[in-house]
């Protein structure tokens, strides 16, 4: 496993893994335990130590006995994600996450357990980019309109005592797990095509170092909103170019397109890139570069 060798700057309290089978809070959980052994994590189709089971569309967390256990916070890990699924059933997804997740928030607070809720860049209308902490949220998608809400409403409930991690995109290191990097390639190993939008612009990061992030932010008892991604910004394309160089292939595997050619129920917002400006001002966190990471990818992949 990727994860087991990471060194937390911080350690965090212990804290519950609201979907805890998910690409992140399977690594959280993971992490976590070698400091919490015990901690709880929660999730549907899953089951195993101490892993309870939640559903967002009826939650109740009575059975955990999290605060008897010693919780003292909680990552909300669990949603649906997908932004087209968003669109086509907005009905049921809103049910998700936005009113499972707030009654969610609700009952961890009645136990005293401080929330910690995952929202996404795709809060903004990507129209300008560098969006700040506290940049005016403005979605054009479902998927996003559902984060900001509860970016809003988080507040009514938890007071001041809850932490909003705004994620850009997310990925990891491990060879096929799909994720943002490993995704092209793949494609790029097996001679396919990569279409990759030039007008697609985003801050990426890389899993461990949002794990790293959130525990220090947890340890210093951070609240309200905060971007949690890398400072460098990136365009799909740019990324999937230095792939490709990187694995020496050459870069007519990269099909240059804009975002606006794909057939998607949702017009995808274009510039989400972020400024992490509150976590740049915590001087122990430190970023993986972008580049390096490639390396380590293409690495994956050519000495198969
Ligand atoms: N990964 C990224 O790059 C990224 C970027 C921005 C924001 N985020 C946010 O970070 C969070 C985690 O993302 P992820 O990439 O780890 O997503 P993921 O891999 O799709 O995991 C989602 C988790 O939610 C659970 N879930 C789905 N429906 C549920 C329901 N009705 N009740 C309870 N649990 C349910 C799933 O578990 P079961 O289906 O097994 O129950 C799974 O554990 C999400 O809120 C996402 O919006 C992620």
């Amino acid at each position: 496993m990727v994860y087991n060798r990471l060194k937390l700057y911080k350690t965090p309290p212990k804290t519950v893994i609201i979907g805890a089978s998910g690409f992140l809070g399977s690594a959280f959980l993971f992490t976590y335990r070698n400091i919490h052994p015990d901690c709880v994590g929660t999730a549907r189709k899953l089951d195993g130590y101490n892993i309870f089971y939640v559903d967002l569309l009826s939650p109740n967390i009575a059975p955990l006995k999290l605060t008897e256990k010693g919780h003292k916070e909680a990552l909300i890990l669990a949603a649906i994600p997908k932004i087209e699924r968003c669109e086509k059933e907005k009905e049921l997804t809103r049910k998700v996450n936005v009113d499972g997740t707030l009654e969610l928030i609700k009952q961890l607070v009645s136990e005293g357990i401080k929330p910690i809720f995952f929202s996404s860049d795709y809060v903004f209308d990507g129209e300008k980019g560098n969006y700040e902490d506290d940049a005016l949220t403005n979605p054009i998608t479902e998927y996003g309109r559902q984060k900001a809400e509860v970016e809003a409403r988080i507040k009514d409930i938890a007071k001041d005592n809850y932490l909003v991690v705004r994620l850009g995109k997310v990925f990891s290191l491990k060879k096929g797990d799909n994720s943002l990097l490993d995704e092209m390639a793949s494609i790029l190993a097996s001679g396919g095509i990569v279409k990759a939008a030039f007008n697609q612009i985003f801050s990426p990061m890389l899993i461990s170092d949002v794990i790293n992030a959130v525990a220090y932010l947890q340890a210093k008892g951070t609240t309200k909103i905060i971007n949690v991604c890398s400072p460098e910004v990136w365009l799909r394309y740019d990324l999937a170019l230095e792939m490709a160089k990187a694995m020496g292939i050459e870069s007519k595997q990269i099909q240059r397109i804009s975002l606006d050619e794909i057939a998607s129920e949702a017009k995808r917002p274009k510039n989400t890139s972020m400024i992490p400006k509150r976590l740049l001002s915590e001087k122990q966190i430190t970023f993986t570069s972008i580049s390096k990471c490639i390396k380590i990818i293409a690495k994956n992949y050519r000495d198969i």
